[in-house]
């Protein structure tokens, strides 16, 4: 399958692309304005207690700047980064060395942590609540649990997942944000900043429509710049203005939502195949020929976001918006939406 252009998924050829255009410091990191008053907060606290900042959870869909928030956090506390991420950690023992490899201070940043597997979580638990590492030696009646003292660190743990992480990894966290999807004038302030550390000439109009068009999604923002300049330099004078990028993202099949041809293909399942919902997951995934995952990860906050779709107890359904948005009527007898409870014990 091509790659999506509006993919919010990170691209084999963006590392390069990533790492020149990733925000170093808070006061460059756009948008999410409460989360960076509240980690400038206790940054500048920790800090001058000399102590390691307490455990941060960053959730929220992909794209929006977890992992960049984790690499600012570290260069703002001025200690090392250690990388990793749950299925890369396989066994306990992996999560040992690491830790153990860790210089006082340290973040440990698990990115996609939802995916530790349960032997792995138990040993995360004593390291982040008393900076501890329970050991066995031995099997049956002559085992012993040794306790080995860790340097303090800072865990960052991310994940696109919320809901699937358990209540004791949860509660080990002393900050949990919550990412949100940026305004359309914060993408625009992104891009700004992109074009210039690109070096491109763009006009206020030409980086607007590239705004309105990328998800609300930093990394989705970066990627369209990027396409309409390879198609301003060829087609236009090099100059990003409202003609090309109109042009350069109808020509991407990128509508004026922000919606490509598999978010028409998954509204248009429900409403014609399945009259408009509610229809499951998994059945909705077989329709269209798509990972499940991916359509709940991907596509689905996005299409909620925009109110097209709304998850339901008894599935997917689409949203009179829908029927508006693709041109279609929306019939009368539909019965009113019930949306899905908030799920238990959620903090926000
Ligand atoms: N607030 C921001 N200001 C400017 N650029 C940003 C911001 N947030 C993200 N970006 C840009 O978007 C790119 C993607 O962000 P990042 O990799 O941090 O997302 P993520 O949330 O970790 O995604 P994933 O869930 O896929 O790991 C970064 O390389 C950076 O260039
Ligand atoms: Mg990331």
């Amino acid at each position: 399958m091509p790659e999506r252009i509006i993919s919010t998924k990170s691209g084999a050829d963006e590392p390069k692309l990533d790492i020149s255009l990733r925000p170093r410091r808070l006061e460059e990191f756009i948008g999410q304005g409460k989360i960076k008053d509240n980690l400038a907060v206790t940054i500048a606290a920790a800090c001058a207690r000399k102590e390691s900042l307490d455990h941060v959870l960053l959730y929220g869909p992909p794209g929006l700047g977890k992992t960049t928030l984790a690499y600012i956090i570290a260069h703002a506390m001025e200690v090392n980064i250690r990388i990793t991420s749950g299925p890369a950690i396989e066994r306990p023992g992996d999560l040992a060395a690491i830790l153990t490899a860790l210089q006082p201070h340290d973040v440990l940043f698990i990115d996609e942590i939802h995916r530790l597997g349960r032997t792995v979580e138990e040993i995360l638990y004593p390291a982040m609540e008393d900076f501890a590492l329970d050991i066995v030696i031995g099997k049956g009646p002559g085992a012993k649990s040794l306790r080995l003292k860790l340097p303090p660190f800072t865990l960052i743990g991310a994940t696109t997942r919320y809901a699937m992480l358990s209540s004791p990894l949860r509660d080990r966290f002393g900050a949990v944000y919550r990412l949100n999807f940026y305004t359309d004038g914060d993408i625009e302030a992104v891009l700004k900043r992109s074009a210039s550390i690109l070096g491109v000439e763009a006009s206020s109009d030409g980086l607007k429509e590239i705004a309105c068009r990328a998800r609300g999604t930093p990394r989705v923002a970066n990627r369209l710049l990027k396409r309409v300049r390879d198609y301003a330099q060829v087609r236009g004078r090099g100059i990003i203005d409202r003609d090309i990028a109109v042009t350069a993202l109808g020509r991407l099949e990128v509508d004026a939502a922000g919606l490509d041809n598999i978010d028409h293909q998954l509204l248009e399942a429900i409403i014609e195949k399945f009259s408009g919902g509610p229809v499951g997951l998994e059945t909705l995934a077989a329709a269209i020929s798509e990972d499940a995952d991916t359509i709940m990860d991907i596509y689905e906050p996005y299409l909620m976001q925009l109110g097209f779709l709304e998850r339901t107890p008894r599935g997917r359904v689409a949203t009179p918006r829908a029927y508006d948005h693709l041109n279609l009527k929306y019939p009368k007898s539909r019965p009113t939406l019930e949306p899905e409870p908030p799920p238990q014990g959620s903090l926000l």
